[in-house]
């Protein structure tokens, strides 16, 4: 029975160019969908999937987000003075316990591979998740859980998988499927970011995972790949043998907050799937379709 997965890391790091100017003061995982930062999604996902330690790796700039998941006296105290207990409640669910919570700074932008073992020491040898928050997931059990509960049956690596258009394989890590039994796709091998005429599949990775510990061995040797930069997957490639490797296609919906029109496509999915929300939404949403015609 494999170990029961306790910690995430989060990669954090990047600067977030693609959205300047909103990014030149605040980090990318802090612009909200509806009215929760992005990161937040990821933390909440994880929480419900029973992770109890949270590892950023994180960058200069970016320290809001350590403050975000802390207290905030001020802001706490100011709130049950004025009896605004709901809005009271909705901060304190932000916080995670300090010991819990830890910051890594990456210092060198040497790829996702370099980011996650950058949390090496703080995880140790057990599995672990990594999510990346760029990947929002809509699903009724959420999409870690899921991973976590098909990593208790087989073990070694399992990450969450869809299918992409053929033309979209080089912006992801592809599997070389070597045999699928329902929803589980177990590999032989890994590509990252193939060109479609060379893409094994279409079967991409999206931003979770849960890793046996042994990918920090192959981190450690710093082999650079595509783009010039130390890439999980070419690492988690090379362990293939050693441990198993299943991509899990999940069940629930994926958006790429990575990218402006993925941004505004998950504001819509999550305000429409908001219960709050849906019901002035959609006729605002059909209205401006029909005006754009
Ligand atoms: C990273 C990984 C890639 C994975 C993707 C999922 O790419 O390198 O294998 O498919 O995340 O979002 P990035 O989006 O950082 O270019």
């Amino acid at each position: 029975m494999p170990q029961r997965v306790r910690k995430a890391v989060l990669p954090v790091a990047g600067l977030g160019t693609r959205f300047l100017p909103a990014t030149k003061v605040i980090p990318k995982e802090m612009i909200p969908v509806i009215d929760k930062p992005v990161v937040q999604y990821a933390i909440e996902e994880a929480r419900a999937a029973g992770i109890e330690e949270f590892i950023f790796v994180t960058a200069d700039g970016k320290e809001s987000i350590a403050n975000h998941f802390s207290v905030h006296p001020v802001l706490e105290s100011m709130l049950a003075e004025k009896k605004k207990f709901a809005e009271l409640k909705i901060v304190q669910d932000t916080t995670l316990p300090s010991a819990n919570l830890h910051m890594v700074k990456q210092h060198d932008p040497l790829g996702l591979g370099h980011a996650v073992w950058c949390a090496w020491q703080l995880i140790g040898d057990e599995p672990f998740a990594v999510i990346l928050p760029d990947d929002m997931v809509l699903s009724g059990v959420p999409c870690l859980k899921q991973l976590i509960d098909a990593h208790a049956q087989v073990g070694g690596h399992v990450v969450a998988v869809e299918n992409v258009a053929r033309d979209q394989t080089n912006r992801y890590g592809i599997l070389d499927v070597q045999s699928e039994d329902g929803r589980l796709a177990k590999a032989k091998g890994l590509v990252e970011k193939p060109d479609p005429a060379k893409a094994p599949s279409t079967l991409a990775i999206i931003g979770r995972y849960i890793l046996d510990p042994i990918v920090f061995k192959e981190l450690d040797k710093r082999t650079k790949g595509a783009g010039n930069e130390i890439q999980l997957t070419d690492a988690l490639n090379r362990t293939i043998g050693a441990v198993p490797f299943h991509g899990l296609k999940f069940d629930g919906k994926r958006y790429d907050c990575g990218t402006r029109v993925g941004f505004i496509e998950a504001n819509v999915a999550f305000g429409l799937a908001h219960p709050e929300l849906v019901d002035r939404l959609r006729p605002i949403i059909e209205r401006l379709l029909a005006d754009t015609k």
